[in-house]
């Protein structure tokens, strides 16, 4: 059944017909009823508003004539392209399908992994077994069974060491990190400490809030602790299981003594997980967050993990933090997708999650190898940072070699790649870089984008071994 929202003019100095041809025209001139859009038909609208079906049969004929509506045999009416032609597009030239390219930017996630089956079987059982409580309002923060399920799971498989009461489902990292500096703001902080090179999207997202992200250099160690502590900020927010972009592990030391910096100026730490999932297990610590429940919040996310639509994440806030982000979240939305929610929930109940990061964990690790391996042959004189982690690989290019030539000669070869200074927060002296995202290409596609990468270099002049 195809409704439609229309009030017809009781003026009666017209026919009925004409008045209902206005009321439609007057609807589709003025967009509401937009091209494609299919009408009732004449026996559903004459139903509807109570009018004999010869009278809707009159005024569709009427903009048919007119060319505002258009009757396909079989299918039904519909408002014509032509009543309104679309100006421009609406996507934007990011957004732009560019289905030539090969697309080796960082930021990405393995989307064609999704477990498609897996996903469709635990909504399914969700909403089988969905009762009055399921399918209403839940608390702000998040069902308190799927918080009860992330909490086992956080502690099973990071150390994550929270209560579901001090967790909340988020719609995804994004919005718990401008949750977070709203509380930040709220308590007196006017900066925020981040990882230079970052993430330039976060970086956004502190000053919208208000607060002003300073830069904190980073080294084949992690996060500068001693560059922090000389910044005077008091909240960082940082990627120790995998620095973003360059991939580097904070050592254990560095974590002890981002810990001793968080007590002595009474501040927070902020630990986005987002890809810990992906850190080779030889290499992964527990989460930072075990060492200090009362100062850092865990955040973490599924969009590497499942896929970004879900737009779902998770905070684990020490006690302290609780309540403030709770009165917070309360005045922003009602919490996240209950039913979202309950079927992630089921995804790792039933192991299919853990199944998914498994195969997903291996795929990446042969796709870093690739990157590693193919820099070591085609690309003489440049180094990757980091380790088996991360979802990039932030190569180091030799000073001689310009980094926006570098970006260029690849785009000309129809392979999209950034510089190391688009995850700058100062544009200083540093090495110039480039940094391979392998989370969107499978295998072929990597080693295509990757061999546009080296004939870029090689026309730079770098010289390629045989
Ligand atoms: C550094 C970093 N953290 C977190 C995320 C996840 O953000 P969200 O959960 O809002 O998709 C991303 C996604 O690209 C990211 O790059």
């Amino acid at each position: 059944m195809w409704h439609l929202n229309l009030s017809i003019d009781s003026e009666a100095r017209e026919t009925l017909a004409a008045r209902l041809r206005n009321a439609l025209r007057r609807q589709i001139e003025e967009g509401a009823l937009r091209s494609g859009t299919r009408v009732p038909s004449s026996r559903q609208l004459a139903t509807d508003l109570g009018l004999s079906r010869t009278v809707v049969v009159e005024a569709y004929e009427q903009l048919c004539a007119e060319g505002y509506l258009l009757s396909r045999r079989g299918s039904g009416t519909f408002v014509a392209d032509s009543a309104h032609p679309e100006v421009g597009s609406a996507l934007t030239p990011d957004e732009t399908p560019e289905s030539d390219l090969w697309d080796l930017r960082a930021g990405g996630s393995d989307v064609s992994a999704f477990p498609r089956q897996d996903w469709i079987r635990c909504v399914g059982s969700v909403v089988r077994s969905a009762g009055p409580r399921e399918l209403g309002y839940a608390p702000p923060s998040g069902l308190p069974v799927v918080r009860r399920t992330l909490a086992g799971y956080l502690g099973r498989v990071r150390g994550v060491r929270t209560r579901p009461d001090h967790l909340m489902i988020t719609s995804g990292f994004a919005q718990g990190l401008a949750l977070l500096c709203r509380v930040l703001r709220d308590q007196g902080h006017e900066t925020v400490g981040v990882e230079d090179p970052g993430h330039p999207g976060e970086w956004a997202f502190i000053a919208d809030a208000g607060l002003r992200p300073v830069g904190i250099p980073v080294d084949r160690d992690g996060l500068r602790v001693d560059q922090l502590a000389a910044s005077g900020v008091r909240a960082v927010l940082t990627t120790p299981a995998s620095h973003f972009p360059t991939g580097v592990a904070l050592t254990a030391q560095r974590r002890e003594h981002l810990v001793d910096w968080a007590r002595a100026v009474d501040g927070w730490i902020v630990e986005d997980d987002f890809d810990a999932a992906f850190v080779a297990r030889a290499h992964r610590l527990p989460a930072l967050q075990s060492l200090a429940p009362d100062r850092v919040v865990y955040a973490g996310s599924a969009s590497k993990v499942l896929a970004p639509a879900l737009r779902l994440g998770w905070l684990a806030a020490p006690p302290a933090l609780t309540a403030p982000i709770e009165r917070v979240r309360a005045g922003w939305d009602i919490g996240c997708s209950g039913l979202d929610q309950l079927a992630f929930a089921r995804l790792v109940d039933t192991g299919g999650f853990d199944r998914h990061l498994r195969r997903l964990r291996a795929e990446f690790q042969r796709r870093r190898q690739a990157v590693h391996q193919h820099v070591a042959r085609h690309l003489p004189g440049v180094t990757p940072l980091g380790g088996d982690a991360g979802l990039q690989t932030y190569l180091v290019l030799p000073r001689w070699c310009a980094e926006d030539a570098m970006v260029d000669g690849a785009r000309r070869r129809s392979v999209l790649v950034r510089g190391g200074r688009h995850y700058a927060l100062r544009h200083d002296d540093r090495p110039p870089a480039l940094v391979v995202g392998y989370a969107g290409v499978r295998g072929a596609e990597l080693g295509r984008g990757l061999a546009g990468v080296a004939a870029a270099y090689r026309d730079l002049g770098g010289r390629v071994s045989r």
